[in-house]
């Protein structure tokens, strides 16, 4: 069942449907997520059971401002309270110390938090409804079957996860990708998953350089964001430049037998293409309007029917970070 968000008496509702242990589904900037208390074990089960993910990977907890930290979290670094003043709320997600009484099947059994703060109208007037009620955090990952592509409209997450879910309709989402997700429990930021904050704002806002995620001794818990197959859409999708997605396109124009190939082509170039064998879709030149359309993108090609889509690689600057990566695990 989708409400309109902007509505306060389904902010109500899906407040109360949260306190009462239920699953609901909640537009951010980023993604649409499945959100449920994060402080009731057992509702948040339901979590992995309807996304069919494994128990032990984190989620991430929703809050409705710096304040609702300290209820989750202990020994915050100072450099990952800057990080909170300039980006809160918005896209960045920051992995801290666990208070050890709370959250702990959200955090899938680790003594760290995933913490996010979202910038969305209807997201930001549910936490604090939530809070009204007790609910001091909600735990939300991608509304979406594991392993699927994320949701970035309430009708994707209808045809996900099913018409008895409360969804939350607050609109296409801004962003369009997974927020930003900061390890600060190593003592100087780690990047564990790019997004619309870069790693160059995120080094200018703390003044601490960026350590790289494979440079840790101890590798980063289990995530299902950071598998190599992940984002993954039905077609089989590859990344080519564009002259190597030309010449693709001149050799596909050639063959005959190609007709039923059904291929779709998603380029920034202006390429040559067969017309009658291919779909080709512009990419937006601006990294950030590419983001927030890619996984809608990926979508349609898969309700079309498409069996490949060649993509061009993005261009290798830190803006196209968090489309670079989410295209490179769509293609693993
Ligand atoms: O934009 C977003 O972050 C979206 C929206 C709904 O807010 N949420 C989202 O959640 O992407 P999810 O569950 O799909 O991503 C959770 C990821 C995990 O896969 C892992 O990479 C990281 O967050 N994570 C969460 N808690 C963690 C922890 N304690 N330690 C390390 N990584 C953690
Ligand atoms: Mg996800």
């Amino acid at each position: 069942m989708i409400l309109d968000g902007r509505d306060t008496a389904s902010i109500a509702a899906a407040a109360q449907a949260l306190h009462r242990g239920e699953l609901v589904g909640l537009p951010t900037e980023t993604v649409y997520g499945l959100a449920a208390d994060a402080g009731n074990d057992a509702a948040v089960a339901k979590i992995f059971a309807a996304k069919e993910r494994p128990a032990e990977h984190p989620l991430i907890v929703h809050v409705a401002d710096a304040a609702a930290v300290a209820h989750f979290a202990r020994d915050v670094p100072a450099f990952a309270q800057q990080l909170i003043q300039a980006f809160w709320p918005g896209p960045l997600t920051l992995i801290l110390p666990r208070r050890p009484e709370v959250g702990a099947a959200a955090a899938g059994g680790q003594n760290s938090i995933g913490l996010r703060c979202p910038s969305h109208p209807v997201a930001h007037a549910l936490l604090l409804a939530c809070r009204a009620l007790g609910v001091q955090g909600v735990a939300a990952p991608s509304a979406n079957q594991f392993g699927r592509v994320s949701p970035t409209t309430a009708a994707h997450v209808q045809s996900e996860l099913g018409d008895a879910l409360l969804v939350l309709d607050g609109g296409p989402c801004e962003v369009g990708i997974e927020s930003t997700i900061i390890d600060c429990t190593r003592g100087a930021p780690v990047l564990l998953r790019p997004g619309a904050i870069t790693r160059e704002q995120v080094q200018a806002a703390c003044g601490l350089p960026m350590v790289a995620k494979e440079a840790l001794d101890a590798p980063a818990p289990r995530a299902s964001g950071t598998l190599e197959s992940h984002y993954a859409p039905r077609a089989k999708l590859r990344l080519m430049d564009a002259r190597a997605l030309q010449t693709a396109l001149d050799l596909l124009g050639k063959d005959i037998d190609a007709g039923k190939a059904r291929i779709a082509v998603y380029a920034r170039a202006i390429l040559r293409t067969p017309a009658a064998k291919v779909l080709y879709r512009r990419m937006p030149d601006d990294a950030p309007a590419a983001a927030q359309q890619l996984f809608a993108v990926l979508r349609d090609f898969d309700a079309l029917g498409v069996k490949l889509i060649w993509v061009e690689t993005p261009p290798d600057t830190p803006e196209w970070e968090g489309v670079r990566d989410r295209l490179s695990r769509a293609a693993a």
